[in-house]
């Protein structure tokens, strides 16, 4: 594993900072960080990204107005900005920079900075310039790091509140056994139980918690789905963020199963779009399933 500490611990304490301490990085934790970005990433879908630290301690703090992070984001000299190549559908790009920037924010986490994930509120012309985009990149998202404030002042309690941050759909909301007409239960979730918590304690665009997953009966095989928002799936060039958030669910769900030994791999079901065994609605998007071992054919 990459990290020093359990993923499990680290998915439960990460939340999003938007207040930083003013202070400077020492240069050994900005190479940590800098190295672990230059790292050849594994994606699912095998999408092309790009990852880049970005010191913008000469612009702090007058000009960091301009980079652009729309009065959310506060004291904060770094930032994390990334980017993939465009492709005609963007959809499964979108999953692996979730996929993959997730994993870099929790080994920040690891190293005991915040982070905050930023999708809308930035300014992706300010960005981009700092990341050198090419005009075949797309900048989805950004993060700051930094030294999470003591105490949280009160615009970020106000934003944190607004967001509704802290509130989580239950289980029976999200999971589901054989088909979307029947809940999935903890204990038929066994032993992915806690892959699938890591899931649902996951970060989400506006807290909306798009993931949707069938556990398929008697076998360890788990279909993801993104359930889409109307007003987030504004056609073909939209960046719809919901996909990142699946991507963040997809890491979260295959770091947790390796930490507790538990095999299996990514694996498109072609069949499950149009199949009328699982009660999919026309609101929901089938993304990719992980196929796991029994655990009598794991040993
Ligand atoms: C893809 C994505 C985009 C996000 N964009 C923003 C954003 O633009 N501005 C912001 O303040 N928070 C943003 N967030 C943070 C969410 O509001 C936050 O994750 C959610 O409210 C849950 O709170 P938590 O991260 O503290 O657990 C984003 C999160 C994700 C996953």
């Amino acid at each position: 594993m990459e990290f020093k500490k359990p993923v499990i611990d680290l998915i439960k304490t990460r939340n999003s900072i938007r207040s930083y301490e003013s202070c400077y990085l020492k240069t050994e934790e900005i190479k940590k960080i800098v190295d672990f970005l230059k790292k050849d990433h594994k994606t699912v879908f095998g999408s092309k990204l790009r990852f880049k630290f970005i010191d913008a301690s000469d612009m702090y703090p007058e000009n960091l107005r301009n980079l652009g992070t729309y009065g959310m984001i506060k004291g904060a000299r770094y930032f994390i900005g990334g980017v993939f190549e465009k492709k005609e559908n963007n959809k499964n790009c979108l999953v692996d920079f979730g996929y993959v920037f997730e994993k870099i924010i929790l080994f920040i986490t690891d190293l005991g900075f915040g982070t905050c994930w930023l999708g809308g509120t930035f300014n992706k012309k300010g960005f981009a310039q700092k990341i050198t985009v090419n005009s075949n990149e797309i900048v989805p998202a950004v993060s700051p790091v930094g030294i999470s404030q003591k105490k949280r002042d009160l615009r970020s309690s106000v934003i944190r509140m607004l967001a509704g941050a802290k509130n989580r759909k239950p289980w029976g909301k999200l999971f589901f056994s054989g088909s979307f007409g029947t809940g999935l239960s903890e204990t038929d979730a066994m032993p992915y139980q806690t892959p699938l918590e890591m899931v649902r304690v996951g970060p989400s665009a506006s807290n909306l918690q798009p993931w949707r997953i069938i556990k398929e009966n008697n076998s360890n095989i788990f279909h993801f789905f993104v359930k889409k928002s109307w007003h987030l799936d504004a056609g073909q060039n939209h960046l719809n963020l919901q996909y990142i958030d699946m991507g963040i669910a997809l890491c979260h769900f295959e770091l947790t199963a390796l930490e507790l030994g538990l095999k299996g791999k990514w694996a498109l079901h072609d069949n499950i779009p149009e199949s009328e065994k699982y009660s999919l609605s026309p609101d929901m998007d089938y993304i990719i399933t992980w196929d796991g071992l029994s655990i009598s054919s794991a040993d």
